[in-house]
């Protein structure tokens, strides 16, 4: 296991010595001792990203694809190990962070590919001597943020496009779970991937990490996931050096099933949205808007759904249900839930704490809530816990009034067997992406992003690579 910094290609203590623990949120047991990197060593993987630029931009996107082809052929060699650092490290059940690998992996091979289609352009002119072109350069060292609830993907979904466009990177994964990030970053080192194209620098001191990331003009890119509220403050900080960013903020996704759905496949889906990583992620359903004709069905098989679910130590036999990530995480889960009782709502199943032997008390009972209104915390708020409310409504009109009334706008769900009305929820839904009878929509080939609240720019797909490139116009004279 790597604890150390990666920087220029090797694994270094933090400046100062100093190390933090990294805690198993299922069990609380330490999972290692991690260097805690701080602004010094920042600096200095930005420093060893920028001398890294001018050799790795100037290879030709083949050869870069190479690099980033053996980092994901390594990647599935080592998918058992990988899955279950990440399970020790944010807790989610190890079938899923099996899932996870091969889905980090696919971004690589994804931008291994798309790397080799930057073109440029050329421009007729209105002076006959003169050739008007369009280049698309690398932007120089992008800085990538990433998130504990998919510690290994949201590092790939960052440092596949900007290697494959010729950036070298830096990264700063979240304090719960660096082991992840920098297991790759061990793989990028055995794939022969040059010293300072990718960086990582653990710490606790996200502030003080991120800072030293905006303060130099060679860091010319920031990618960040995490909560809306810190995506503000980078944003801000960007203003300084005057450096672009993608943020991937936070969601509010309304799943909104129709009369006409095919139940089996609303169901299913909302098992599959909600419950992923225990409602641990941004495009996860977060407050169900089902039409009155099928609303008791559609509770009642969601609650018999949800009340099988296993919940445990990821690492366990069976387990579908993990911990939420720390004490707070519980907490927030819990008072969604207690919020909306005590305004009338109520438990078909779940609802408290769950109790799990031989664990730490961080697991919430996996909970359906019914008659849920809009007064209520978790019908307003992002719940990021395993707790599916449901609301009834009446008209499409509501349904597209009550799911746009919200600042976020990351994902929205919609089933419904008609045409017509998939036309309109797909034009009227204000969300950067909208899953139509389909739960689980994010892939390395489309762009995964929000609107308002939800954040800027786009992640995957051949958009997902533009983030990283500067257009550079010549013109030419050439007689
Ligand atoms: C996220 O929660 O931000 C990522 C979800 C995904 O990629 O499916």
């Amino acid at each position: 296991m790597h604890t150390a910094c990666f920087i220029d290609g090797a694994f270094v203590p933090a400046r100062d010595g100093r190390t933090f623990a990294v805690r198993n949120p299922a069990t609380d047991a330490i999972v290692a001792q991690v260097a805690e990197g701080g602004a010094g060593d920042a600096r200095a993987a930005v420093d060893a990203a920028a001398r890294a630029f001018p050799a790795w931009k100037s290879l030709a996107a083949i050869e870069r694809a190479r690099h980033l082809r053996r980092i994901a052929e390594l990647m599935h060699r080592d998918a058992e190990r990988l899955a279950d650092l990440c399970s020790q490290e944010c807790g989610k059940p190890l079938a899923e962070a099996r899932t996870e690998v091969s889905y980090a992996a696919s971004f690589l091979e994804w931008y291994a590919e798309e790397g080799k289609r930057v073109y440029g352009e050329t421009i007729p002119a209105s002076d006959p001597a003169k050739r008007l072109l369009v280049l698309r350069r690398p932007c120089g060292v992008a800085a990538a943020i990433t998130p504990w609830n998919f510690p290994i993907a949201m590092v790939t979904r960052k440092m596949g496009p900007a290697l494959a466009a010729g950036c070298t990177q830096v990264v700063k994964p979240a304090e719960q779970t660096p082991l992840s990030a920098l297991a790759i970053a061990a793989l990028a080192g055995e794939a022969g991937l040059p010293a300072g194209v990718l960086n990582v620098v653990p710490g606790t001191d996200a502030p003080a990490i991120a800072s030293a990331f905006l303060d130099t003009l060679h860091v010319r890119h920031v990618s960040f996931t995490g909560s809306t509220e810190v995506g503000r403050i980078l944003l801000r900080q960007s203003a300084e050096q005057v450096v672009r960013m993608s943020l991937e903020l936070g969601g509010h996704a309304p799943f909104i099933v129709f009369d006409d759905a095919d139940l089996d496949a609303a169901v299913a889906g909302a098992m599959a949205s909600k419950f992923r990583n225990a409602g641990q992620t941004c495009v996860c359903a977060n407050r169900f808007l089902v039409q009155r004709g099928v609303h008791d069905a559609f509770v009642d098989r969601l609650t018999a759904a949800v009340a099988a679910l296993k919940v445990g130590d990821g690492r366990a036999a069976g387990t579908q249900i993990g911990p939420l990530i720390d004490d707070a995480g519980l907490r927030k889960a819990e008072a969604h839930v207690a919020d909306a009782r005590a305004l009338g709502a109520r438990a078909t199943t779940g609802g408290a704490r769950a109790a799990v032997a031989g664990c730490a008390d961080r697991f919430m009972q996996p909970t359906v809530l019914v008659g849920v209104t809009p007064a209520m915390r978790c019908f307003r708020e992002e719940t990021f816990g395993p707790v599916a409310p449901v609301c009834a409504f009446d008209h499409e009109a509501d349904a597209l009034r009550i799911a746009n009334d919200t600042p976020y706008g990351l994902a929205a769900y919609v089933f419904t067997r008609d045409g017509a009305r998939i036309v309109r929820m797909t034009e009227e839904l204000q969300y950067g992406i909208v899953g139509v009878n389909d739960a689980l929509p994010a892939t390395a080939q489309a762009p995964f992003g929000g609107v308002k609240h939800s954040g800027l720019g786009r992640e995957g797909g051949r958009q997902g690579i533009e983030e990283y490139l500067d257009l550079r116009y010549v013109s030419w004279r050439v007689g």
